[in-house]
């Protein structure tokens, strides 16, 4: 007699988290941000289906070299990052994006244990669904709960239960936007949730020569610029803007002091500009700039330094052949 499967988890689960009303910000933030001078916009918002599309297309740059660096790290050292930690682990992921580069350690992780649950957590849901049901489809033995959101209110909500040791992964230097308070809060935040002996994987650019940098933030192919101006088109998709992206051109400086790359959006002549939504009617100089992004650079001290400040220690430390990017462990 055929006897349904009784205890089955799905194998996978995407959890929209009850609204708090931090979606629904955006126009304030905009508000307030061209109302700072200089101006601002959160480059949070960077990320919506386009910008996301966007940020991929520049993980294909060569101009953009930490996609290929933080690869070829976990592609030569997956095998020994997931051997670092007693098992069984479950996997959890804070801005996982198309999670390409996840598949290297899942893959090193299902040669160790015959299940896994990975949980990723991703602002954008379209990014979340094609990137789980392409992980489902490929391993076998892997169960996805995904969650759509905000790292910080994810983190802050009671939705996320662990049932083993806990690897948690924040890649691609997503903590390079984050000013160096707000870097300390985030990893402190993770360290509160997670047990002793649970441990943080944070993939880090690493400080360079300007030249480097500054390519990196601006190639030529104007693939970068677009992903900026895009937050410009989504002011006008969303609250009735008026910008025209032509009138902007995009500028990435890199501040050796702060060890921090700035991009800007730099208006090319006098202009006015309309936000319906707002009611707001807004002025540029020549030259003015709209600050648009920063991405923070670490040497292994900065590292250390951020591992201490969210109770964690910094174990061992990772880098490509070239020296251009970091990967650290850092255990609770
Ligand atoms: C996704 C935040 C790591 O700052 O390097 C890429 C975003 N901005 N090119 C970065 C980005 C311009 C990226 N992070």
């Amino acid at each position: 007699m055929f006897e349904p499967p009784t205890t089955v988890e799905p194998r996978l689960q995407i959890v929209e988290l009850p609204r708090t009303g931090a979606e629904h910000r955006f126009p304030d933030d905009v508000r307030a941000g061209l109302a700072s001078r200089p101006k601002t916009l959160p480059s949070k918002y960077f990320y919506d289906d386009l910008g996301s599309a966007l940020f991929d297309a520049i993980t294909h740059l060569p101009e953009y070299y930490l996609t290929e660096a933080e690869t070829e790290i976990l592609r030569e050292w997956g095998w020994e990052i997931v051997r670092m930690l007693d098992g069984p682990l479950e996997f959890l992921e804070l801005g996982s994006g198309s999670a390409v580069k996840t598949r290297l350690l899942i893959d090193e992780a299902l040669r160790v244990q015959p299940t896994l649950r990975y949980s990723p957590i991703d602002i954008s849901l379209d990014a979340l669904r094609s990137s789980s049901n392409a992980l489902i489809e490929r391993f076998g033995g892997l169960g996805v709960r995904a969650y759509a959101g905000d790292y910080f209110a994810v983190l802050a909500s009671d939705a996320l239960r662990f049932e083993h040791r806990v690897l948690a992964m924040l890649m691609g230097s997503n903590i390079g936007n984050y000013s160096p308070a707000e870097a300390r809060a985030l990893i402190a935040l993770v360290g509160a949730k997670l047990r002793p002996g649970d441990a943080l994987l944070l993939g880090a650019d690493r400080k360079k020569d300007r030249a480097t940098l500054e390519l990196a933030y601006d190639d030529p192919t104007g693939v970068t610029a677009s992903f900026d101006k895009n937050i410009l088109a989504r002011i006008n998709r969303e609250l009735g803007g008026t910008f025209d992206l032509r009138a902007f051109d995009h500028v990435a400086t890199y501040d050796t002091e702060r060890g921090c790359v700035d991009s800007f959006l730099r208006s090319r002549f006098a202009q006015r500009v309309r936000v319906a939504a707002l009611e707001l009617e807004l002025s540029f100089e020549p030259g003015e700039t709209i600050h648009t992004e920063s991405s923070y650079k670490f040497d292994e001290r900065d590292i250390a330094q951020l591992a201490a400040a969210g109770g964690f220690t910094l174990e061992k430390a990772w880098s490509d052949a070239r020296k251009r990017f970091g990967v650290y462990l850092l255990v609770r």
